[in-house]
């Protein structure tokens, strides 16, 4: 195994990962608009969450831990009460989906959150939504927001996304369920996660898929679903299975994983260089999934890759740590097409160009191209920062572990409980050596 570890630890076992945080927050946020109630098992206890489920209960909504730990979550039907304000916390999916569900509701309502999404892009959301009749306000097109709903909005027959964002076109697909006048059809360049698509055919949505890139929704009344169980979260599920990939005589399982092919863009860029990867789908409802196991131990070791643009929106939130797999990597790897890297909860190219760099890795940025050349040993680095940003700080830990050197004080850092609560803990049950 031709790794630059300097270290003797290596990762072996089995570990479930929390449930997986796009499907969490959509479950709670489509029960505004829909009736009736649902048992939801397994839906993410992160922090991100969280601000969905408070957005929920101060819109209206009714969710309630149940004896075992499942949530009961009571549809609110459309009836939200007027002023309220919402705290959407560090969360871009619960703002950018509130919107869109606020579109179709009589009233104003004030939306908010901390420093960094504050500084996040919502003109692009607000752009389209006021299309449909919503009146919004924004700060120099970020955070607080203002909107006040258009009941019923008018549908937007084509929208095509300026930008390749999952957020942006879920609100899109939001406020068309609550339109009158025809269906909205939202296009994208590059195809982003669909978990909104598949999850308002589940509620019992008008919906109408052409190819990968096109989704059509027509005005619907939502129901919620009898039941579901959330399946893992596959971008969780990353820093585990990318540690195994770098450090030698490891192997990792994670069971119950989301097998969504529109977020497991990574395994497919782990292949690509050589890593040894196994998936077998257990079940199709209320998306396919099952489980992901990656080994490391190839002899000739991995090799870089171009990853093209077109395929970035499907491992938008692994790009820090496949960055991190590319310095372990023989030879060029070449991400194209990262600039959406630079809006998310930090500058994420920017901090990993310059944190991976100050621990000796070859890595930098070309325009919105990142270009790491590789293998590289990388060195203990003192004061690493994560910048409060929860990806970067749990790559970072990865990368700490590689080079021999403590990994808790990163990943024991509060950020990281915005996706994943557990990851240190997680990373130490599957540490050996
Ligand atoms: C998400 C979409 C992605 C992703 C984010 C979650 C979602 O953001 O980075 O963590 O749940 O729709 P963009 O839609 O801005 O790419």
């Amino acid at each position: 195994m031709s790794t630059c570890a300097l270290t003797s630890l290596r990762l072996r076992g089995a570990v479930e990962v929390p449930g997986d945080k796009s499907i969490s927050h959509r479950v709670l946020l489509m029960s505004l608009l829909a009736t009736g109630e649902s048992v939801v098992h397994n839906l993410s206890p992160c922090v991100d969450v969280c601000s969905s489920a408070e957005a929920v209960r101060a819109l209206g909504g009714e969710v309630s831990t149940l004896r075992g730990g499942a949530l009961l979550v009571r549809g609110a039907a459309g009836r939200m009460p007027d002023c309220a304000r919402v705290d959407c916390g560090n969360s871009g999916t619960t703002i950018r989906l509130l919107m869109g569900v606020l579109t179709g509701a009589p009233g104003s309502f004030m939306l908010d959150g901390d420093s960094s999404l504050r500084r996040r892009p919502m003109a692009r959301v607000a752009e389209p939504l006021a299309r449909m009749g919503a009146s919004i306000d924004c700060i120099n097109g970020c955070c607080p927001v203002s909107i006040r709903g258009c009941s019923p909005p008018r549908c937007l027959p084509e929208f095509a996304t300026p930008v390749p964002s999952a957020q942006l076109k879920s609100a899109v697909l939001l406020a068309g369920a609550q339109a009158e006048g025809g269906s909205t059809t939202v296009v994208e360049q590059h195809e982003s996660r669909d978990h909104t698509e598949r999850l308002l055919e589940i509620f019992g949505a008008e919906v109408v898929r052409r190819g990968r890139r096109s989704c059509s929704v027509s005005r619907s009344d939502l129901r919620m679903p009898s039941g579901l169980r959330v399946p893992g979260d596959p971008s969780s599920a990353a820093f585990l299975l990318c540690a195994a990939a770098v450090l030698p005589d490891s192997e990792v399982s994670v069971p119950n994983a989301l097998l969504s092919p529109s977020r497991t863009g990574f395994l497919r860029v782990l292949r690509r260089m050589g890593a040894d990867v196994s998936v077998s789908l257990s079940g199709y409802y209320p998306e396919p999934h099952g489980a992901i196991r990656v080994r490391s131990g190839s002899r000739i070791g991995l090799r870089g890759c171009t990853v093209a643009s077109r395929e970035v929106p499907s491992m938008i939130d692994e790009i820090p740590v496949l960055a991190l797999v590319a310095s372990q990597a023989r030879g060029r790897t070449l991400f194209k097409g990262l600039g959406e890297l630079r809006v998310k909860e930090s500058d994420r190219l920017g901090a990993i160009c310059g944190q991976l760099g100050r621990m000796g890795a070859s890595i930098h940025a070309e325009g919105d191209d990142l270009v790491v050349e590789g293998p590289c040993r990388l060195s203990p680095c003192a004061g690493l920062s994560s910048g409060s940003d929860h990806r970067i700080a749990m790559a970072l830990s990865v990368a700490s572990l590689l080079a021999g050197s403590e990994f808790r004080s990163i990943a024991g850092e509060q950020s990281v409980a915005v996706s994943y609560p557990r990851f240190a803990e997680a990373l130490e049950a599957l540490l050996e050596g």
